[in-house]
């Protein structure tokens, strides 16, 4: 069987005059973390958001495994959210459930486990984010930082294949995104492959096994962490630039 557990091929998409994806072809190996960079509106959200069938594609193809799923439809789709997983940008988490209930969602809607196992689920996970005892607070006793892990908590529940991470550490401070990082690398090390989202190089160099860069509807560039920042190609540079990052002025 191939090792490669998604594939994106000729991907394109736009939203009325305004195209987004022109070509995207990206491949996912099992056991992969994947770092995908991009300016601000370059469509990494609309990617990921593609992937689970959130967002129609215009034209393309997209596989899990050897499954086509971009032409599912929601019934079908359901099945494949539980495998591939989309932490969500900003968490969204559910604001009038508690912690447990919050985590222990998908549970509840995909698998038949009882209560007791949920419980015991729910308790395992939130040790793994730092988040033991936490179980009936509610999403606005929380901090930025902590409902993240939430929403993270939440997005690997079901132990998927995939997991897409959007920003997973934005606006968090160092500690907080060392969390969120740690918690990204145990699940690698478990076998779950992810797609990393962000605009924090020197976290994708820290987590990622490969990079790619979206620029104009295309990916521009993919190079390991390494080669990325040794490299001296345009569209890298071009991006270290616009990031002002700590990085590019160690290279500038
Ligand atoms: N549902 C939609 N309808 C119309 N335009 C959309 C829709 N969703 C996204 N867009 C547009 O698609 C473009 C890409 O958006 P997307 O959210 O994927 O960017 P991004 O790369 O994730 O940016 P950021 O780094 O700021 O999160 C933007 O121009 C956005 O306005
Ligand atoms: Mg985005």
């Amino acid at each position: 069987m191939s090792d490669t557990l998604l594939t994106i091929e000729h991907l394109a998409k736009s939203f009325g005059e305004n195209t987004i994806h022109r070509d995207i072809n990206l491949k996912l190996k099992k056991h992969e973390m994947l770092g995908l960079l991009g300016n601000s509106g370059t469509g990494k959200s609309v990617l990921l958001r593609s992937i689970i069938g959130l967002e129609r594609i215009d034209s393309g193809k997209i596989y899990y495994q050897d499954k086509r799923i971009d032409n599912l439809v929601e019934d079908e789709l359901f099945p494949v959210r539980t495998k591939i997983s989309y932490a969500f940008q900003n968490g969204a988490l559910f604001d009038s459930i508690n912690i447990f209930e919050n985590i222990a969602y998908p549970l509840f809607e995909h698998t038949k486990l009882t209560f007791t196992e949920i419980t015991a689920k729910v308790e395992n996970m939130l040790a793994l984010v730092g988040l033991e005892g936490k179980t009936t607070l509610m999403p606005s006793d929380l901090s930025g930082g902590m409902r993240k892990r939430v929403g993270l908590a939440r997005s690997i529940i079901l132990n998927p294949d995939v997991v897409l991470y959007d920003e997973p550490t934005a606006g968090l401070d160092p500690v907080n995104t060392e969390n969120i990082l740690n918690i990204m690398q145990k699940m690698k090390e478990t076998g779950t492959a992810g797609i990393f989202v962000t605009h924090d190089i020197p976290a994708a160099v820290k987590v990622c096994d490969r990079i790619v860069i979206i620029d104009k509807g295309i990916i521009a560039y993919e190079g390991t962490p390494d080669d990325l920042m040794s490299s001296d190609n345009e569209i890298v540079n071009r991006f270290f630039k616009d990031h002002n990052d700590e990085y590019a002025k160690g290279k500038a």
